[in-house]
């Protein structure tokens, strides 16, 4: 059967450490791997928009002795004159791996139903496990370990960076404070809240949604936001959104309010004076740009790991 990566949980802890492992060999020998991939060639299928995830699986295919295809659903008849059904299939025929950044998960499920290669999910409305992968080699660069930290996560919680790091956070047995405005827009949903939970009944696990961002702050090794205006909101909720989030932004007070030296991240994009502050992002806690380059290590470990070369 085809593996796909289409949520961080269709891994499993020891995989995801697997994963790591390999990144950390990739971004410290990258010569050992220039043949790895050679004559593959990876599909990438944009529905939204993307700087780092487009720039780094194409460098990263590259560096791998692989070539990479940008596709963008506006050039597609996908789901307009052809059903994802066909274009999965038809794809499959030409390449060997298949990655999709989608607005629904039940497209990203779609593809990976009837692709024959291995589907990897750049961002969907559900999951966005790349991201998980980057960050968790970040983690273990700053922190130096996976195990024995919290993280406190603060804004937009009906989100696919959130998602995954709920789920990432109760397979690694983690403490995660999610501060989130009340009401059902901006709080997980409860397909995501019950998959955490069964997890984190095996792993022991503690995940907390609640609604006051000082209290999600005490004690974090790890402060971590993402956009209020994820791809795809509509710019005319941006002023309410602003208004609503506004009391979990990620300030200098709240950073002194999780442990001395706990460290700030960001998936990215941010926009500075809206989920943080220029002081905060800016500042000598934040390692927003490490993630960013760790996602090109963690992503040709995917691959390889897909495409069963380790
Ligand atoms: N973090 C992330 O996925 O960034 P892009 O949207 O730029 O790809
Ligand atoms: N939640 C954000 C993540 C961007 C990488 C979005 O969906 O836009």
């Amino acid at each position: 059967m085809v593996r796909h990566l289409l949520k961080i949980s269709d891994l499993t802890k020891a995989e995801i450490e697997k994963i790591i492992d390999k990144s950390i060999e990739l971004k410290n020998n990258p010569q050992k791997f220039t043949s790895a991939l050679e004559g593959e060639t990876l599909l990438m299928i944009f529905e939204k928009p993307s700087l780092r995830t487009r720039i780094s699986f194409e460098v990263g295919m590259q560096q791998l002795g692989g070539h990479a295809i940008f596709y963008s659903i506006k050039d597609a008849p996908l789901g307009r004159k052809e059903n994802i059904q066909d274009t999965a299939k038809a794809a499959s025929r030409y390449i060997s791996l298949m990655a999709a950044r989608l607005y629904k998960r039940h497209d990203m499920w779609d593809l990976a139903k009837y692709s024959d290669v291995p589907v990897i999910n750049m961002l969907d409305d559900f999951a966005h496990p790349c991201q998980m992968m980057g960050d968790f080699l970040t983690i273990k660069e700053k922190i130096g370990r996976l195990e024995r930290f919290k993280m406190s996560y603060f804004g937009d919680a009906h989100n696919n960076v959130t998602y995954d790091l709920m789920r990432i956070c109760a397979m690694f047995g983690l403490e995660l404070d999610v501060a989130c405005p009340a009401g059902k827009e901006y709080t997980p949903e409860q397909i995501v809240l019950d998959e955490v939970a069964q997890i984190s009944e095996g792993t022991g696990a503690y995940i907390n949604i609640l609604h006051d961002a000082y209290n999600a702050a005490r004690d974090s090794d790890i402060v971590y936001t993402d956009s209020w205006m994820s791809y795809g909101i509509p710019v005319e909720q941006e002023e309410e959104r602003r208004k609503i989030f506004t009391p979990f932004q990620v300030n200098s007070q709240l950073m002194e309010t999780a442990k001395p030296d706990a460290i700030f991240m960001n998936c990215l994009p941010a926009k500075r004076g809206y989920e943080q502050t220029a002081e905060v992002i800016d500042g000598p806690k934040s390692f927003v740009f490490d993630q960013a380059e760790n996602r090109l290590y963690s992503q040709k470990a995917i691959m390889l790991f897909l495409r069963d070369k380790f």
